[in-house]
């Protein structure tokens, strides 16, 4: 099979982990005689640097051509204390997901035995962990409008928009997920006082008669924040709205032992994108250390999302998991013997060459 990847690296240590993944991608397409072909494009500060857009017309394009896009981080402290900057580098991610319909975020949250003592929770609590949340990802406070300031500039304004549909395209796509797994479904929202959530709320209701199989609960966004890190083994599918699921998944990407580790697939109407859910990480940008296991993780959803490759998938999933328990890893997660990103790759290529 041909598989023609898109690959937006970004900013920061975006290049440093999605070069890391094509290494992984390529050694699984040799050894079951797949052919990867990669095409870069810019987005984010980069893309701002170089073509005055932080999502230009020529990387829409090529994704658009492509099969999937796996994509790297964006961000750059350049743009964080200068409120006024007409072009901000998150644009761009934003304007990707919005042009390619990329209404559902799916950010998977596993636990990892060899990774017990690197959480700051409890081993008891984290045993088991295995949850998906569902983050909507082209609606709400994101995208809505108006949003702005008044004349005077003394008032500012965002607002929350989402209409049935997308509450139900969604929400019909996390109850699939739910019964392929252990049929357990929350949705998350704000329901005693957002507008919006209430119709979440109406609409998920509604839906949940037609997913008998499907065991559905309602939790408002405060205590989902506490359960999640008092009991987070409760969860199966978790259904929530674009910042919600925003803030929800870093805070669950703790469970872990890393943010370095949570992969994510966004799908839509067009082409699929992947993507680990941490940022661009500035700090150690170009040094060697980041962690690239989302970025891997994200290119074996890939496998299985896009390209419909289960076996493909497995075989990064079993050599990142082969990996730690070798304790081949990077510094936020070995501490004094940790290895470089490179190595780390290196060390998973040589793991799938010899499978
Ligand atoms: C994420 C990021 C983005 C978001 C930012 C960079 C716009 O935090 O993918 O979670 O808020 O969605
Ligand atoms: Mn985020």
């Amino acid at each position: 099979m041909k598989l023609n990847i898109a690959v937006l690296p970004g900013d920061g240590i975006g290049p440093e982990v999605t070069g890391q993944a094509e290494k992984v991608i390529s050694a699984v397409c040799s050894k079951k005689g797949h052919e990867a072909v990669f095409r870069h494009g810019l987005i984010g500060a980069v893309a701002i640097d170089r073509a005055s857009n932080p999502y230009p017309e020529e990387t829409h394009r090529l994704c658009m051509d492509s099969d999937a896009v796996l994509f790297g981080a964006i961000g750059d402290p350049r743009y964080d204390n200068d409120p006024g900057a007409g072009q901000r580098p998150e644009k761009g991610l934003l304007s990707m997901r919005s042009r390619l319909g990329l209404f559902a975020n799916l950010r998977p949250v596993k636990s990892i035995p060899a990774l017990y003592d690197k959480s700051p929770l409890r081993r008891e609590r984290i045993e088991g962990v295995d949850f998906v949340a569902v983050r909507e990802l082209t609606g709400g406070i994101y995208f809505g409008r108006p949003q702005g300031r008044s004349e005077d500039g003394d008032t500012a304004y965002d607002t929350c928009v989402y209409s049935r549909d997308e509450i139900e395209r969604i929400s019909r796509l996390a109850f699939e997920i739910a019964g392929k797994r252990r049929g357990r479904l929350c949705m998350v929202d704000k329901a005693n006082v957002l507008a919006t959530s209430r119709l979440w709320r109406e609409v998920v209701q509604q839906l949940s008669a037609e997913y008998p199989g499907v065991e559905t609960e309602y939790m408002f966004v405060d205590n989902a924040a506490m359960q999640l890190i008092q009991w987070p083994g409760r969860f199966d599918v978790i259904l929530t709205e674009n910042m919600f699921g925003d803030i929800l998944t870093d805070e669950a990407s703790v469970i872990t032992g890393s943010l370095g580790m949570l992969p994510s697939a966004s799908i839509g109407l067009y082409t699929s994108v992947f993507e680990p859910i941490h940022g661009s990480y500035p700090q150690v940008a170009g040094k060697d250390t980041a962690n690239p296991l989302a970025a891997v993780l994200s290119a074996a959803m890939m496998f299985e999302h896009a390209f419909k490759l289960v076996e493909e998938s497995g075989m990064i999933e079993e050599a990142v998991e082969r990996s730690i328990e070798a304790g081949v890893v990077t510094e936020d997660m070995g501490g004094a013997e940790s290895s470089r990103t490179s190595e780390v790759g290196d060390w998973l290529v040589d793991y799938i060459n010899g499978l």
